[in-house]
């Protein structure tokens, strides 16, 4: 059977960017830009991302790209071909980032089910009525929040089945243009809100105090790797579907700026209004799950602004989830040679069964969320660049992130991606257990 590929450049790029803009620009992003002094965080932000993470991305990219094989089927390849024995130990090691991305997807999915709950909870007006801070201490944790995580399972289901260019590509078609045009309608009622100037001088004002402090840069580092879904698995299968004539660099540059400019779309619409409310610029679910609700009953136009925003936040979480499972499903399918139909089927039964005592129990979940993107995630990172970039070989990969029609790296690229990239995506695991998760 032939490998699927993308339509064009524009679709890759469309469904790389989908993947990258997820709930670490909202719920990160927002924060840390305030909390790290805003432009102090901004500088180390805006050099991690274009001049280190974006390696990572077109090294993934690039290494699916030179195999057409997604991780387990790459790393395979680039081990036989050192020697044939080391087949499976390379088949083995490559499972790690697929096994890392898809235990994401098991507790990503239960998030976007909270979400779509509260989406209708958003249009239904009922956040007026009800206790946000106890219902958000009760729903999730209990049997009542199972039947939306099904509804994400679903979603993710169907897209996938319907494979690269006709599910990925298409959904991604939808909701992206969807996601920025509904930010930016967002935008308008944040910042002309009384008292929204206050947001933007906690998302501006430079702190300058705070660029010396190691912890901003520590932030950013993580930020900066997590946000494009850097993991070993993701990018790399989504490189395997990419034409040979598109140019890696330029998609990486376009890829880069499309997800900082989501970051700071969110940030620009969630801060002015928290700081309008007098409100907490706290990080993480309670920002979404308690202070937007809060704002959304005071605010003029709430009901609107609150079934908008969790609808755009679905679809931010949608577009990563659905490259969270893909990379498990190519290598399912690559290794059993079972239908794409029975492998989604089979691989969204089983997240949604091993999901099941996630939903039911919130401190495994927080254990779970912990061990996967602290350990696993920058773990995966890390080998598959080691493997691209030192056992495939620097002068190789140059070459093939090189391929497409456009801007071309020197040689200078080869000992930056070996000696610069690669210890860095070490730093990113060592300090990620260091502090307990940075991404
Ligand atoms: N980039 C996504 C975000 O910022 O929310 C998270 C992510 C997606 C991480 C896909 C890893 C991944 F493979």
């Amino acid at each position: 059977m032939e490998r699927e590929t993308w339509t064009n450049k524009f679709a890759f790029i469309l469904a790389s960017v989908g993947s990258a803009i997820g709930l670490g620009n909202i719920w990160l992003f927002s924060w840390r830009v305030g909390a790290y002094g805003g432009a102090s965080f901004l500088i180390p932000y805006i050099l991690f991302v274009f001049g280190i993470a974006a390696v990572g991305l077109m090294g993934e990219w690039a290494f699916g790209r030179s195999q057409r094989k997604g991780a387990i089927g790459a790393f395979e390849n680039v081990f036989k071909s050192k020697n044939e024995k080391y087949k499976g130990f390379g088949a083995a090691l490559g499972l790690i980032p697929v096994a890392a991305i898809y235990s994401i997807y098991i507790f990503y999915t239960i998030v976007i089910g909270w979400l779509i709950k509260y989406f209708f909870l958003a249009i239904s007006g009922s956040f007026s009525t009800m206790d946000i801070p106890s219902y958000f201490g009760s729903f999730p944790g209990s049997s009542a929040s199972i039947s939306w995580h099904g509804a994400a399972i679903i979603i993710n289901l169907v897209i996938v089945y319907f494979g690269v260019s006709k599910g990925i590509e298409k959904a991604n078609k939808i909701i992206m243009p969807l996601f920025f045009g509904m930010l930016i309608l967002l935008l308008f009622r944040s910042v002309t809100l009384d008292g929204a100037f206050e947001g933007f001088k906690y998302i501006f004002m430079p702190d300058w105090s705070k660029i010396t402090m190691s912890e901003t840069w520590v932030m950013a580092l993580g930020q900066a790797f997590f946000t494009l879904s850097l993991g070993g698995a993701t990018m790399l299968v989504y490189g395997s579907y990419a034409k040979d004539e598109t140019s890696i660099p330029s998609a990486a540059l376009q890829t880069v700026t499309f997800n900082f400019l989501a970051s700071l779309l969110a940030a620009f619409v969630i801060i002015p209004a928290v700081f309008a409310f007098n409100l907490d610029p706290n990080a993480g679910p309670g920002l979404l799950f308690i202070t937007i609700p809060n704002i959304v009953n005071q605010m003029p136009g709430g009901l609107l602004f609150g079934s908008v925003f969790f609808l755009s936040v679905v679809f931010a979480a949608v577009s990563s989830s659905i490259s969270m499972l893909e990379p498990a499903v190519e290598g399912f399918m690559d290794k059993t040679r079972i239908s794409r139909t029975k492998t989604v089927l089979l691989l969204s039964v089983l997240a949604f069964v091993i999901g099941l005592p996630l939903d039911l129990n919130m401190s495994l979940f927080g254990k779970w969320v912990d061990i996967t993107t602290v350990y696993v995630l920058p773990f995966g990172a890390l080998v598959s660049a080691f493997v691209f970039f030192w056992i495939y070989g620097a002068s190789k990969a140059r070459e093939e992130i090189n391929k497409g029609d456009g801007f071309k790296f020197g040689k200078w690229f080869e000992f930056y991606s070996k000696y610069i990239f690669v210890p860095v995506a070490v730093l990113v695991l060592v300090l990620n257990i260091a502090f307990g998760g940075i991404g």
